[in-house]
């Protein structure tokens, strides 16, 4: 099988890159020439210098992927740059997808002066990070529960020159519970596995109004997604909560979506 020049796309199912790294999904039924392919892409996309293969996709409760090294230098760390931030991340130890850049800036551009917001699954800090600089009148409590990218968060902080965001390592639960208080405007929920779990918590750290950006992964397979999925939801809502709007940040495989809803709250 010769992989000419570019040629390389129909052999892969999915490639991201991050900074200065490829990750790419192989077809199964060229996972033989895996080599061959990575460096051919190597040799095709200018700035690249690592290639790796995802073998898994996101598991575990840091929603880490597992890679494996295939081409370039064996370095997983990188500086990927997005709505003018920069971001230091080790694509082999924590989560990161370059697939929520507009949804970053969507989230950020809502965002008021002088709000003050957590964010309960922070990551290495995107989010937050992109929003204090749209905002940095704002106050932002960021919450991650795996060490590395809440490490890796702090560095960026510094990188990108923030000083409106403070961080806890720890389960959000725990954290919300024993750390902060009910004066919030604004909660990000971006976990879409399992933030429908925390809901409670988030609705409890709301000032009296102010909104909640609740990410979930549902599925539907028949009539509109969309208000199929408002109705889900509002079965889990008090009279304090209303679905103020829904859409959908991707497709994840055959039925499934990630839907991220904005929540309005008034107690
Ligand atoms: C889907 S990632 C999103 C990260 C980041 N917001 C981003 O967009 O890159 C979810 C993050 O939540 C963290 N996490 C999972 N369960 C958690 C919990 N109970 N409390 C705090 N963080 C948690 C994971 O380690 C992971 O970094």
């Amino acid at each position: 099988m010769p992989v000419n020049d570019s040629e390389y796309k129909k052999y892969l199912s999915g490639m991201d890159i991050i900074g200065d790294i490829a990750i790419i999904n192989i077809k199964s039924e060229f996972l033989s020439k895996k080599t061959l392919i990575s460096n051919q892409i190597l040799s095709n996309i200018k700035n690249i210098r690592s290639i790796y293969q995802q073998t898994t996709g996101v598991t575990g409760q840091y929603r880490v992927k597992t890679l494996s090294y295939l081409s370039g230098v064996d370095d997983p760390v990188t500086i990927y740059k997005e709505s003018g931030c920069q971001f230091l991340i080790d694509v082999s130890k924590v989560y990161f997808s370059p697939r929520l850049s507009n949804e970053r800036l969507r989230i950020a551009k809502l965002v008021q002066p002088n709000e003050k917001l957590l964010n309960m699954f922070a990551g290495v800090g995107p989010f937050s990070i992109i929003i204090s600089k749209y905002q940095p009148s704002c106050q932002i409590i960021d919450i991650e529960m795996n060490p590395i990218a809440s490490e890796y968060a702090i560095e960026n902080y510094r990188l990108n020159k923030i000083k409106n965001i403070t961080s806890f390592c720890g389960n959000s639960h725990d954290i919300v519970l024993s750390k902060l208080s009910s004066d919030f405007s604004r909660i990000l929920m971006p976990l879409p596995e399992k933030s429908i779990e925390f809901l409670d918590d988030a609705i409890s750290m709301i000032n009296k109004n102010g909104w909640i950006h609740l990410y979930w992964h549902l599925n539907s397979n028949d009539g509109d997604v969309l208000t199929n999925c408002n109705e889900v939801l509002n079965k889990k809502l008090d009279n304090s909560c209303k679905i103020s709007s829904s859409r959908i940040v991707k497709h994840i495989g055959p039925g499934w979506y990630q839907i991220v809803f904005d929540i309005e709250v008034n107690k």
